[in-house]
């Protein structure tokens, strides 16, 4: 048996532009999804994931992948599929998830995924390098959603802070030891897959639009990430505030969100934006240490749910 775990993700700078070839700036938080997989003598797969209400899945392992599958076992099988596909195996695997809430939207799907790949690897003994574990983990998002620039993965590989370009044609970490942040939660669930949508939509009707936002998107991750490497936290909060009035422009900003970020930025917040795809799950902010008390209070006041989040964390590890 073989327990691992893999970190959650915020995204800093450049959702919806990485989508598009174009670079993002992501950290590892401290919340962290566990998969515990241990293999069987019958040739079956067993899933136990509480915290999205699979309890009891089992089918056998030559139907892995094939028929109709439950909403929440659709990661950990799909992952399952893709690794047997390139390394068949004759015994039964036991999954279990745990411990990581899919609503505020840190990653748990990517999570997931990663963690049901390496823990197979680790049991069976076929080593995958952490390329290989991405790529992998990557197709396998790709065969569920169709859609996604694969930060979320490359986060659950590596953790930290990175530096990363759509599909991992460039997964760079970054040298920091903190990063200032506040996290608020908005109190909507957004769905990632329809808001990726509403932009490819944006982009066919207005391509020249669309596409000279993501150039200016990508400006501003370039200058952020030399920014945050520097520590100058201030200069990396204007260009959160820059690279939100892109995302407002894109038209994926809510008013709750606003409302949290502009209070923030009034009680004294270096910048702040809405983190991931928008449509409502978290806003960030950027803020000096004396100002946290304020700051937090005010994004309370808007309305939104402070969460206590630690960032720049590790990324998978096998924990027993
Ligand atoms: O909603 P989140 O936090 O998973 O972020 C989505 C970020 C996008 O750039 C919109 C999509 C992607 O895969 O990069």
């Amino acid at each position: 048996m073989v327990t691992v775990s893999a970190p959650g993700k915020l995204m800093l700078f450049g959702e919806h532009a990485v989508v598009y070839d174009r670079p993002c700036l992501v950290t590892a938080v401290g919340q962290r999804m566990r998969v515990t997989v241990e293999l069987l003598d019958m040739p079956e797969f067993l899933l136990d994931a509480e915290d999205v209400k699979v309890i009891g899945y089992k089918k056998q392992m030559s139907e892995v992948g094939i028929g109709e599958i439950p909403k929440g076992a659709k990661f950990v099988e799909i992952a399952l599929k893709n690794f047997l596909e390139k390394h068949p195996m004759k015994t039964g695997i036991h999954v279990t998830t745990s411990e990581f809430s899919s609503f505020f939207g840190f990653g748990s799907s990517s999570a997931s995924t990663v963690c049901t790949m390496k823990a197979i690897s680790e049991l069976t003994g076929i080593k995958l390098s952490n390329k290989e574990l991405f790529d992998l983990s990557y197709k396998t998002i790709l065969d569920i959603q169709g859609k996604g620039s694969g930060f979320d993965v490359a986060t659950a590989v590596y953790g930290g802070t990175l530096y990363f370009v759509t599909g991992g044609k460039v997964i760079e970490p970054l040298n920091i030891s903190e990063l200032p942040l506040i996290v608020g939660y908005s109190g909507v669930k957004a769905d990632t897959v329809t808001l990726i949508g509403e932009v490819k939509k944006k982009l066919e009707e207005e391509p020249e639009k669309v596409n000279r936002i993501f150039d200016a998107i990508k400006d501003l991750v370039e200058k952020a990430k030399a920014d945050i490497v520097k520590g100058d936290w201030e200069t990396v909060g204007k260009w959160m505030n820059f690279d939100q009035e892109y995302l407002r422009d894109l038209g994926i900003s809510t008013e709750k969100l606003e409302a949290m970020i502009s209070a923030a930025k009034k009680a004294g917040a270096y910048g702040a934006k809405l983190s991931g795809a928008g449509g409502g799950d978290c806003m960030i902010a950027l803020v000096p240490n004396d100002k946290r008390k304020a700051v937090g209070d005010a994004i309370t006041i808007a309305g939104g749910q402070v969460i206590d989040v630690s960032v720049n964390t590790e990324g998978i590890r096998v924990e027993k």
